[in-house]
């Protein structure tokens, strides 16, 4: 019999099949579901601190800025802010107790102070650790790249001085030197990485001259990105966690990246497109492929074809089609 548990973050999972943050993790409804449908474990949706913000100053200009009450500015301030946050602690003490599923709370900050301040919250209200949500676009023309990783690790160090459970951070994949990228991230407190997460993108609409939003959810393809950087980091870079987030649809893509190296992926497009059947879909073809090749546990196959285990580690370096040029006619 597969035994499907696994252990991310320090944290006892059934099965590898995580939820990504996202409205689908925004809800006791929408959580319940996905519990039902044997989720091992769930991120919630991202407490943003812009959003809150932007409450802020709608609630501001409502009721007249620069009024003569400078207290009233400040009592709103202040309103706003615990009101956001006690609804989302909340949430989550409420779906830890009633899913008994492992719950990481997500952050996306823009002031320092306020990351530590949020996941310090978090933490209390019974999360099992913390996502940092951390995405900073750089469009200055003259910011040093080393600049720009400061950021993510300065982040990382600061929560890591306020809080006692494990932290993991969510990237994108556009850095220079991914593989050092997560080096920095470990030897900054991080004990996981979440690789990669998919950033709203514009797009142009030809008949209307028009910037538009592109497509929000990813296809299949997206995911050999993932893989290859994942086969990469999880070689190289000892006692860091790794979940895969990016294209993953169906039990192939779960298995794909478990063998090269993920500790656990998570699914967010396919529940979306696919609602939560797609869960025990994945569940039974992974006990499948388990069975076939006898493997008993995870840890069996898990980083079985990562750039350190693989006899030609090339397949993960190459990035030109020299072969597949020169061969066609
Ligand atoms: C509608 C939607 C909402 C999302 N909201 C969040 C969020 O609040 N926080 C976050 O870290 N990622 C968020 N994401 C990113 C997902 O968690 C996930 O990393 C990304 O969609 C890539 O995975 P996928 O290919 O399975 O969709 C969102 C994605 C979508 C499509």
């Amino acid at each position: 019999m597969a035994n499907l548990e696994t252990t991310y973050l320090g944290i006892k999972l059934k099965n590898p099949l995580v939820a990504a943050s996202s409205g689908l993790t925004g809800t006791e409804g929408k959580i319940m579901e996905l519990a039902e449908a044997g989720i091992g474990a769930i991120v919630l949706k991202s407490i943003f601190e812009e959003q809150i913000n932007g409450e802020i100053g709608e609630m501001l200009d409502q009721s007249g800025r620069g009024n003569d009450y400078p207290e009233a500015e400040y009592y709103i301030q202040n309103y706003i802010r615990s009101n956001s946050l006690g609804k989302h602690t909340a949430l989550l003490s409420k779906v830890k107790q009633a899913t008994g599923l492992p719950v990481i709370a997500s952050v996306n900050c823009v002031s320092v102070s306020e990351w530590f301040s949020f996941a310090r919250d978090l933490e209390s209200a019974g999360a099992d650790a913390i996502e940092l949500n951390v995405f900073y676009l750089p469009v200055r023309r003259n910011q040093e790249p080393a600049e720009v990783e400061r950021i993510y690790t300065d982040v990382v160090r600061a929560v890591k001085a306020e809080v006692k459970i494990p932290v993991s951070v969510k990237i994108g994949s556009h850095f220079t030197h991914i593989v050092g990228m997560a080096e920095k991230l470990k030897a900054n407190g991080a004990s996981g990485v979440v690789m990669f997460n998919r950033f709203y993108e514009p797009d142009i609409d030809l008949d209307a001259l028009e910037i538009r939003a592109s497509e929000v959810f990813s296809s299949p393809a997206e995911l050999r990105h993932t893989l290859r950087w994942i086969g990469l980091v999880s070689s190289q870079v000892s006692s860091l966690d790794i979940a895969a987030t990016t294209g993953i649809h169906d039990s192939q893509a779960v298995i794909k990246l478990l063998l090269a190296g993920a500790t656990v992926t998570q699914l967010c497009s396919a529940l979306y497109l696919h609602g939560t059947a797609v869960i025990p879909s994945i569940l039974e073809g992974l006990t499948a492929f388990m069975k076939k090749w006898n493997f008993r546990s995870i840890a069996d196959f898990r980083g079985r074809l990562s750039y350190a285990k693989i006899g030609d580690p090339m397949v993960y370096e190459r990035s030109q089609f020299m072969k597949y040029y020169s061969s066609r006619k």
